[in-house]
């Protein structure tokens, strides 16, 4: 049997429904064709993120029951930070409600104005927490990540290239830690090899700068690596994790991927002094140092949710199911960025709607045309997205790719449901050239993606022919 295997039975199932296609075009005029602005119930299948969507298994619901909720050093922090000590190796670990959290405090405390993050690429709250603080940040992804058509195993290794441009150009003092992004979401969910992290590692060691981890898929960036990358063929994941972030002197991480719980995250870090800045900051935002924003039962998920993703089963199952998606539109004929991501496809938009020009977001108008044709939530990942000032031109800048991100949550859809989803896109895919693009009406100053509102070009229909 070629399918992959869930190495689980279904305990408890959420009803959900599909609406009417009168309903769902209403829907998406009165969102602003921002489908963030959709509400749950009238979303058929939502692939809008794999973050804090996981389904959570026997175990984990056991440990929320059993969690324990004393204000200071409870025992599911014990669990909590024993656990990512065994995986992680960091000395320091500090709790928060989210990935951002993380990012926010570790940036407020090492960024000041006119600093430099360099990192594969930036996910779009890293990017807007390093910006918060005045600083750059710098993406330096390898070329190949950067060609949507081309089939290479490691496409979210970092260019050592660019590393060491971006030294050259701004100096060691204006650098003060790079990043890596396991998986590289931004980049279509591309993994990381063991050996870039090797040679950036021994890189930053040379110039004496900290190496931190964006560790949210860090299970299947792993399974990645014990599939593709000679040597660790028969290495166990939990190894391949270890010896991963043995070479770097901290992470972020965002438990609601890779820990397969619906909140949380953590920062691990080595420098004692660093983790006490966090720390004093964290008690004045997040809560106390051992539950910083959690529940203690929250904090007794993730620890759990951690043992579990390491699970060979669960990573090929779970990486095998975004395989077949993207087979499946292979034979479809639609476009996306290949290989196939760990946690999602990424539909190539600038090829599937060839006619429409990036200034007029033909991403976001593919992301529409799948709710409405099929009541599916995806996600534009290009220029609403990512349209960026150039640090040295002051010039706006588009995004190199313009990809709608189709990202599966974990343990929580079918093959029968993912192989509609393939259907929706080969559907937009025949009535590509009749979509308009889209202009924006209103935007925040930050972030905008999540709250734009937009409108078909000259306030017309987006599909010409109903
Ligand atoms: N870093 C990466 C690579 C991410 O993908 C995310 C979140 C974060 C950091 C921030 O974590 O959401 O817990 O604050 N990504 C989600 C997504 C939102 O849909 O890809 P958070």
């Amino acid at each position: 049997m070629d399918l992959p295997f869930e190495p689980y039975r279904i305990k408890v199932v959420e009803k959900i429904q599909r609406i009417e296609r009168d309903a769902r075009a209403r829907y998406l005029r009165e969102s602003g064709y921002n489908v963030f602005k959709i509400p749950s119930e009238a979303i058929y299948i939502d692939l809008l993120t794999d973050s804090g969507t996981s389904a959570m298994s026997d175990q984990q619901w056991a440990a929320m029951m059993t969690g324990d909720e004393a204000y200071a050093y409870s025992r599911s922090f014990g669990d909590f930070k024993n656990t990512i000590q065994d995986i992680f190796g960091y000395e320091h670990v500090i709790p928060t409600h989210q990935g951002r959290a993380a990012e926010s405090l570790l940036f407020a405390v090492a960024l000041e104005a006119g600093n430099v993050v360099p990192n594969n690429i930036h996910f779009d709250t890293t990017r807007a927490n390093v910006e918060y603080q005045q600083a750059i940040a710098l993406d330096c992804v390898c070329d190949e990540g950067l060609d949507p058509t081309l089939e290479a195993p490691f496409k979210g290794d970092m260019s050592l290239a660019k590393l060491e441009r971006a030294f050259e150009k701004y100096g060691v003092e204006r650098i003060p830690f790079v990043m890596m992004t396991i998986t590289n979401n931004s980049g279509g969910g591309q993994p990381v090899s063991m050996a870039n992290v090797r040679e950036v590692s021994g890189f930053c060691k040379k110039v004496g700068v900290p190496l931190i981890f964006d560790a949210c898929r860090f299970a299947e960036n792993a399974w990645f690596i014990q599939q593709r990358e000679e040597g660790y063929e028969d290495r166990e994941i939990v190894d391949i994790c270890r010896e991963m972030f043995a070479m770097g002197d901290g992470c972020t991480m965002s438990a609601k991927k890779d820990a397969l719980v619906n909140i949380g995250g953590f920062l691990g870090l080595n420098d004692p002094e660093l983790a006490q800045k966090v720390t004093n900051l964290l008690i004045l935002k997040e809560g106390f140092p051992t539950y910083g924003g959690l529940a203690g039962r929250d904090l007794a998920a993730v620890a759990q949710g951690l043992r579990e993703v390491l699970d060979p089963d669960y990573l090929a199952y779970r990486i095998g199911q975004i395989k077949r998606m993207g087979d499946r539109l292979d034979e479809l004929g639609v476009p996306y960025l290949k290989p196939a991501g760990g946690h999602a496809i990424y539909v190539d938009a600038r090829k599937a709607l060839p006619h429409i020009p990036q200034s007029q977001f033909p991403a976001q108008v593919f992301t529409a045309a799948l709710y409405l044709e099929g009541g599916v939530r995806g996600v534009e990942i290009g220029s609403l997205m990512f349209e960026h000032k150039d640090p040295d031109t002051g010039e706006m800048v588009n995004p190199a790719m313009e990809l709608v991100r189709l990202a599966v949550p974990r343990r929580v859809y079918t093959h029968t449901q993912l192989e509609y989803v393939a259907q929706v896109c080969a559907r937009v895919m025949e009535i590509g050239k009749d979509l308009q693009g889209l202009e924006i009406v209103w935007e925040p100053p930050a972030l905008r993606h999540f709250t734009a509102r937009l409108q078909p070009i000259g306030g017309g229909k987006m599909l010409r022919t109903p």
